[in-house]
């Protein structure tokens, strides 16, 4: 934290300053004002709670005897209207008590008379540095919300402005969500952002995957176990559940959970009890249930490896994620917010992506899904050296075999059999099948063409594409 309230970011802080005498009170935001704070003077109690009212400050420096309002009403007044502003009282001699009560009652400070106006602004000083520190942190939490909020979900496809439209009204509630789609395609973090615009936000997000685990540490990671339940025993230990009370429970791959544990975790669905492991004592728990699974569950079922009871409890809602290549629209925006991401990471200037590389991009199939995108964009950060991704800094599964030679199309028709058609012909066929590639994106096909959008506009109607 820096030392000086001057070495901070953000507006100044503003001070009211309260006292029936106003010279004094002149005084003090005179002093005030002169090392950067914006002074609101009060010249009375009832003023100053009028001022209060108004709102906006972040200290207030009161008087503590004053007829009418004192100073203690103003501090009671202040914790009840700008909960977060510090405030400073100012109290004579006969008055030390009332100081030591109103520091019990949450005053930051006080300061003796007659003031000293340099200890004036070194307490005020450190009220500031308590408020620049909450704004860091109310700041902090903005950006974590930002982060695991929908604004992390990329993507302004109609699928996904479904999907979000979907999970903001899924969100605020209790309701179990089953969250199924191939892998990549951000299962964890749909789940993440349930969590974070829930009512549970500020309280535990648990992650556990079913997948990685044998039944007997699964179970005991899930409900915890009792010292000597097992030989490797040797503590209490709390499980995933009791860890997660009053949060979210995210069961991950959960299509692979065995079929006993399926069984316990039913009965704990059901009851709202856990029991550890080794243990006869039921703890109550209050945790949300998300999931998600790769695998078709329904066939899981048909195969008799999942439980047809539990399917039906932890899906009360589902979720079905798209796969990458069911919104191709998405990908520009996905390559230009990996690109930002990783060069930041990876503090590297990348200035721009080819049109050959976004065309391959674009056209690519994509089985990882978003997760492959993600990958495939960090290693061609990491391999570019000129600042310009190109098809040469393409992960090798992705490299195009005819492109790389020279020819302008990647497959389809060959050269020869071009020949013969007009340049007209030529442009109509290739503007169409860009627009192919980018699903139709205009913006994203000008840029690729190399032209204007609005010449791709007059283009189109040219041609008749559409
Ligand atoms: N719409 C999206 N916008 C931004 N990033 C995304 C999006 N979808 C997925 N990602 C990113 O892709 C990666 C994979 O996502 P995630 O781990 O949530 O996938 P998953 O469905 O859980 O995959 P798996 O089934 O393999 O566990 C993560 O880094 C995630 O942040
Ligand atoms: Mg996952």
């Amino acid at each position: 934290m820096a030392s000086s309230t001057t070495a901070t970011t953000g507006p100044p802080i503003q001070v009211l300053v309260v006292d029936n005498d106003p010279a004094h009170a002149e005084a003090m935001a005179d002093s005030l004002s002169r090392v950067g704070y914006q002074c609101v003077v009060a010249g009375s109690g009832p003023e100053g709670v009028e001022q209060l009212e108004r709102g906006g400050f972040e200290i207030v420096v009161s008087d503590l005897k004053m007829p009418g309002v004192g100073g203690l009403e103003l501090l009671e007044k202040s914790k009840e209207l700008l909960p977060d502003a510090q405030v400073v009282l100012v109290t004579g001699h006969g008055t030390v008590e009332s100081a030591v009560e109103a520091m019990r009652q949450g005053a930051f400070n006080y300061l003796l008379k007659p003031l000293d106006l340099k200890q004036l602004r070194a307490v005020v000083d450190n009220a500031a540095r308590s408020q620049h520190l909450r704004r860091a942190n109310t700041e902090l939490a903005r950006r974590l919300d930002e982060k695991f909020g929908f604004e992390s979900i990329i993507g302004n496809s109609q699928p996904v402005r479904e999907l979000i439209d979907r999970l903001r009204r899924i969100a605020p509630t209790d309701a179990t969500v089953l969250i199924q789609g191939e892998t990549g395609t951000g299962k964890e973090l749909v789940a993440q952002a349930i969590h974070q615009n829930s009512p549970r936000k500020n309280r535990p997000f648990v992650g556990l995957n079913c997948a990685a685990l044998s039944e007997n540490i699964l179970e005991s990671e899930l409900f915890g176990h009792i010292r000597g339940a097992f030989t490797d025993a040797a503590h209490d230990r709390v499980g995933k559940f009791e860890y997660a009370d009053g949060g979210t429970l995210f069961l991950d791959e959960v299509g692979d959970m065995p079929l006993p544990t399926q069984i316990k975790l039913l009965r704990v669905l059901e009851s709202g009890e856990i029991t550890r492991v080794g243990s006869n004592e039921p703890v109550r728990v209050n945790v949300r249930i998300l999931s998600a699974t790769n695998r078709d569950l329904e066939t899981a079922i048909a195969a008799g490896a999942f439980r047809e009871d539990l399917y039906h409890r932890l899906k009360v809602i589902s979720v079905r994620l798209p796969r990458l290549v069911e919104r191709r629209e998405d990908i520009p925006l996905l390559i230009d917010y990996f690109v930002r991401m990783h060069a930041t990471r990876h503090k590297k200037q990348v200035k721009s992506v080819s049109a050959a590389a976004r065309r391959r991009l674009l056209a690519y199939e994509w089985p990882g899904n978003v997760r492959q995108l993600k990958n495939a964009i960090e290693s061609m950060v990491v391999v570019d050296y000129d600042g310009v991704l190109d098809l040469d800094d393409l992960p090798p599964d992705l490299a195009p075999k005819q492109e790389a030679d020279g020819s302008p199309m990647d497959s389809g028709a060959s050269m020869a059999e071009l020949v013969g058609k007009s340049m007209s012909d030529l442009e109509a066929l290739f503007i169409g099948e860009t627009l192919k590639v980018t699903a139709g994106n205009r913006e994203e096909a000008a840029k690729m063409l190399g032209i204007g959008e609005r010449t791709l506009y007059r283009k189109i109607k040219e041609y008749g594409l559409n």
